[in-house]
């Protein structure tokens, strides 16, 4: 039996790690523009101006794409580039510009999903709060609106917001990421309100009949560092964190308060039904996981009373990224979230591993190996995976870690923005079109 029959092999990528063009025809300033400013956040110093030149080299980058065998190919949409101000006027030239992304995928055959945001606030909202600040709801609707005036007609497959544990965490809470802020009440404001506007946006998009809309959770297999009590609890609490703040709410399980007494706070956000107004049936669910965390109890640390054991100390292998590598979690996460509802669709909307080299990447090679043989085993169990999404396709700007570490099957020239299939590219364009002919 062929398993991956009536299955998709496709690519994510993200407007503000690649697009570049960071002031062009009329953008505004999203956070990440305005965080990078501040050179030492960002490991190289680097920051996106340029990026991949994604804005001027789109239709390269897809031809790259559907060469390799790609069917699906995901992007991201730069709120500030569509609405400059955050709200208000529509920038057409944004429009434009996206509508030249769609049109030309399905000229040459791929198909083109959109990522409502991939973390690039507009700047002029963050002014205001951002996350923080509870009207973001409101702004958000409206921009979810022109997204599916303009594109629904042609685009059927929409992610809402990419990984919110990732952007109010890194954000809000450790300050690591785009717009720099700390501490627990950005936290769990910026939770709250970020999940409220991601249910209803979700209401928004489906307006309109025919749209497969999901979102993409970032999953972490987090395991107790020893086999003590206090071990087991912390771990419960990191992976309550890690997994299922994000994503419980909206099935219906409200926040997981038990297994993590901080998230009590929330209540004191919440207006008149909110928790009903986070129940979302999304069409399908977005799993996206890179590595495994261990953790240890640390009663000193506050809120979490638990420490990460960085992988260097458990002496496992790492990725430039400083992360184990760990294709293991992906059939681990897929049967899991399967359990919450085994008919809901799921995909595996982003996996790669960072690599410091440019074109011989014979190690990603033995990690997507890792990946199918995992899926396989899935899919097998008769788990309703419908499809792997890679990240990524292009070497692109990584957030805080600038350009150092390199996810893409394809290499950039910075200087000369030339890209070129690595190893890995190669492999994948062969594996899949044995495939299509079995
Ligand atoms: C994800 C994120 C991507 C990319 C990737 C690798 O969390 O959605 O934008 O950065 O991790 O770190």
């Amino acid at each position: 039996m062929n398993l991956f029959k009536n299955f998709s092999w496709g690519v994510t990528t993200a407007a503000a790690q690649t697009e570049g063009a960071y002031d062009k025809d009329g953008k505004g300033p999203s956070i990440w523009d305005e965080f990078t400013k501040k050179s030492h956040k960002i490991k190289d110093k680097s920051n996106a101006k340029v990026a991949t030149d994604f804005y001027h080299c789109y239709k390269e980058d897809i031809d790259l794409a559907v060469a390799i065998g790609l069917k699906i190919f995901r992007f991201s949409i730069s709120w500030p580039r569509v609405i400059p101000e955050g709200t208000g006027t529509v920038n057409q030239k944004g429009i434009d510009f996206y509508n030249k992304v769609i049109d030309y995928c399905l000229i040459v055959g791929i198909e083109p999903w959109i990522t409502t945001y991939h973390w690039d606030l507009p700047q002029k909202l963050q002014d205001k709060g951002g996350w923080a600040n509870r009207e973001i709801i409101s702004w958000y609707v409206a921009y979810v609106a022109v997204l599916r005036d303009h594109f629904a007609d042609r685009v059927h497959y929409w992610i809402l917001i990419n990984e919110g544990i990732v952007c109010i965490g890194g954000g809000y809470f450790l300050g690591v990421h785009a717009p720099g802020k700390k501490g627990i009440r950005n936290f769990i404001s910026g939770t709250h309100h970020l999940l409220l506007a991601q249910a209803e946006g979700f209401k928004v998009l489906k307006q309109k009949e025919g749209l497969q809309v999901g979102t993409a959770i970032s999953c972490t297999k987090i395991e107790p560092y020893r086999n003590t009590f206090a071990d087991q609890k912390a771990a419960k609490r990191i992976d309550t964190l890690m997994n299922r703040l994000f994503i419980e709410p909206h099935l219906g399980l409200g926040y997981p308060i038990d297994d993590l007494p901080i998230l009590k706070r929330i209540s004191k956000y919440y207006n008149e039904g909110d928790l009903e107004a986070l129940k979302t049936d999304f069409d399908f669910l977005g799993i996206q996981t890179y590595t495994r965390e261990v953790a240890r109890a640390a009663w000193y640390i506050p809120y979490l009373g638990a420490l990460q054991v960085k992988p260097k100390k458990r002496n496992v292998a790492t990725s430039v990224m400083g992360w184990e590598t760990y294709p293991e979690g992906i059939p681990y996460f897929l049967e899991r979230f399967a359990k919450y509802d085994p008919e809901k669709p799921l995909w595996l909307t982003e996996c790669g591993m960072a690599l410091s080299t440019d074109e011989d990447d014979q190690e990603r090679i033995e990690y997507y190996k890792k990946v199918i043989q995992g899926m396989k085993a899935v899919l097998e169990k008769g788990i309703h995976v419908k499809g792997i999404l890679l990240w990524t396709l292009v070497d692109n700007f990584e957030w805080a870690e600038g350009y150092i570490p390199k996810f893409g099957i394809i290499s950039l020239n910075q200087k000369t923005l030339q890209r070129k299939m690595k190893k890995s590219a190669i492999w994948l364009k062969e594996y899949l079109s044995n495939m299509n002919m079995k």
